[in-house]
C-alpha cells in the first residue's frame, strides 16, 4: 500500500502532473476540450503546485508508491459558504486517486488522514464540493457521512458547473 505524508517542494512537478492526469481521467468524457485545457492550465504547473505545498492555508497530503505519487489530497482553511454551519470549518479541496487505485481502499485512507488532520487541528466540520454529475466520488462521501447541505457553482473553464456542497463533523 502507498504511504501517504505532508507533500514536500520536490513533490511539485510530479504533483502537478498527477492532478492534471486525474482531473483529465474523471473530467475529459463529459467536458469539452477547450475547457478543460483551460482549466489545467490555471490549475496545474509546477510554480502553482509549489505555492500550495507553500500556503499555510493549505495541507496537502500525498500518497507515494514505488517512488511515484497515485493520490493527494487538500485541505484549505479558508471561510465556508453560508451553509456551512460550522464555528471552525475546514474544506476538502480535492481529493484524487489514479484510476488503478481506485476501490483498493487508498481513497479511504486518504479521506481518514484528512479526518484525523482536521480533528487535530480543531476543525468541526469538513466540507467540500463535488460536481453533481460524479456519481462515484457522492457515493464515496456517503459512506463517510458527508450530508448535502447546499450547492454553489464551480467554472470550468467557461462552464458555470453545479457543485453539491457536502458536509460531515471533524470528529473521527
Ligand atoms: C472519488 C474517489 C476518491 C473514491 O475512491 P474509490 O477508491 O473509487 O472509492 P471506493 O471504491 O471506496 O468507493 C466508491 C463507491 O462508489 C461506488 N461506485 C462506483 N462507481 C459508481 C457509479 N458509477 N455510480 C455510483 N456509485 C459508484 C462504489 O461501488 C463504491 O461504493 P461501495 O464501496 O459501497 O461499493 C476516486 O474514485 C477518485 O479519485 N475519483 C476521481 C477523482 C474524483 O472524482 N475526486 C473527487 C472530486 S470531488
Amino acid at each position: 500500500m502507498p504511504i501517504i505524508r505532508d507533500a514536500e517542494l520536490r513533490d511539485a512537478a510530479p504533483l502537478a502532473a498527477l492532478a492534471e492526469q486525474t482531473f483529465r481521467e474523471t473530467f475529459e468524457a463529459s467536458n469539452t476540450p477547450e475547457d478543460m485545457a483551460l482549466h489545467c492550465q490555471g490549475h496545474y504547473s509546477e510554480a502553482l503546485q509549489s505555492q500550495e505545498i507553500l500556503d499555510p492555508g493549505l495541507t496537502t497530503l500525498v500518497c507515494e508508491h514505488d517512488g511515484q505519487l497515485v493520490a493527494f489530497a487538500q485541505l484549505r482553511r479558508d471561510p465556508a459558504p453560508p451553509c456551512v454551519r460550522a464555528a471552525r470549518p475546514l474544506e476538502l479541496q480535492r481529493l484524487y486517486v489514479a484510476s488503478a487505485w481506485h476501490g483498493k481502499g487508498l481513497a479511504q485512507e486518504l479521506m481518514r488522514r484528512c479526518l484525523a488532520q482536521a480533528e487535530a487541528e480543531g476543525a468541526d466540520q469538513v466540507w467540500l464540493g463535488v460536481w453533481e454529475h460524479n456519481p462515484r466520488a457522492i457515493a464515496f462521501y456517503r459512506k463517510f457521512g458527508f450530508q448535502q447541505v447546499g450547492d454553489h457553482v464551480f467554472p470550468l473553464g467557461t462552464d458555470p458547473q453545479r457543485d453539491l456542497i457536502l458536509v460531515r463533523s471533524a470528529v473521527v
